[in-house]
């Protein structure tokens, strides 16, 4: 096998019965994790592991969880299921997402239920899943929260997606701080765009909900069917939870747009900037002199 290794490791992937997930899933095994992969429908993620090629010291195993119960721990299924491989967590990652209600905020369409839901599946869960688990992570360990479309610049129509994949990027940077001193790194990966049943959705909502650049976007994903594109995004896991990006933390790396394979070189010129990580742009971030900040004797900046 070539690239990153995560031989010995065990990593915990949601929704990991199709897309996205499962991708992640396959190059996690191919590069020597062992694997707990959870969905709603537990007979899914446990086809797929099923599915996966027998390899020698590696076990791989489905569970079932609901993860829009955001009052329910997802950890009071699934550490029974860790304590059965023997060795703490390493890996973390945080894909399961739900696209929720397309269209206007304001408008009639989308349900209020469905934009709760959208925070739960995509904000809260992951949340939750990081406050019960990164106590019985290894330390060194690594977490990885699948961020998305909206996360770094207005989405119209899609506002409950946008606003939880934001605050995942902001969580990610919160925890990677509060993790530091284990050494456990957490990072942000925008995929890309995918072809898959999050953008069927799109393409099915029309022009009229979604918005005409979205539909078309969506659909010439879809026609494309690029498996490649779901690969590119799954290397990437593999390189953020492999020592090839040790003592990078706390940022939102683009499988698509960013030189990830290298920047493990770049480690510590990263750690010392503000590179990949979502910040408020002022005048003076685009050359301009707007003037003094007002009263700003006493303020700290923050
Ligand atoms: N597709 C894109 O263009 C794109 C772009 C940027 C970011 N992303 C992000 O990539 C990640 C994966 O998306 P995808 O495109 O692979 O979508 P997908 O094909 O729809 O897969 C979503 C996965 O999440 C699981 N899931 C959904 N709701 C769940 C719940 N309540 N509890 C537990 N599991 C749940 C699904 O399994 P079950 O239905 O069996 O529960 C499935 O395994 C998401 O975080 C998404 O936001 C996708």
């Amino acid at each position: 096998m070539s690239g990153p290794s995560l031989a010995g490791r065990l990593a915990l992937v949601t929704g990991a019965s199709r897309g996205l997930g499962e991708a992640v899933a396959r190059r996690f095994w191919e590069a020597g994790a062992s694997l707990l992969l959870v969905s709603r429908r537990e007979a899914d993620v446990r086809r797929v592991a099923e599915s996966l090629p027998p390899r020698s010291g590696q076990t791989a195993t489905g569970a079932g969880v609901d993860l829009s119960q955001s009052d329910i721990s997802p950890a009071d299924r699934l550490l029974p299921v860790l304590d059965g491989f023997g060795r703490p967590l390493d890996i973390l990652v945080n894909n399961a997402g739900v696209q929720g209600p397309i269209g206007p905020l304001s408008s009639a369409g989308p349900t209020w239920a469905g934009w709760v839901e959208t925070i739960r599946v995509n904000l809260l869960a992951p949340a939750r899943l990081i406050a019960d688990l990164a106590p019985r992570m290894a330390d060194g360990g690594v977490i990885i929260n699948v961020a998305g479309g909206g996360a770094t610049g207005p989405r119209p129509n899609f506002s409950a997606y946008a606003a939880s994949k934001t605050a995942i990027v902001r969580l990610t940077e919160c925890v990677a701080e509060e993790l530091r001193g284990r050494r456990i790194r957490v990072l942000a990966l925008a995929p890309g765009v995918l072809p898959t049943a999050m953008l069927r959705e799109v393409a099915a909502a029309g022009a009229e909900a979604a918005g005409e650049r979205e539909v078309a976007s969506a659909r010439r994903a879809l026609e494309a069917n690029d498996a490649t594109a779901l690969d590119r995004a799954a290397r990437c896991a593999v390189w953020m939870a492999s020592d090839a990006a040790a003592g990078i933390t706390g940022r939102l790396i683009s499988a698509v747009w960013d030189p990830w394979p290298t920047l493990g070189d770049r480690a510590g010129e990263i750690g010392q900037s503000d590179l990949y990580t979502l910040r408020r742009i002022v005048p003076r971030d685009r050359g301009l002199d707007w003037g003094d900040p007002v009263d700003s004797g006493t303020a700290t900046r923050s």
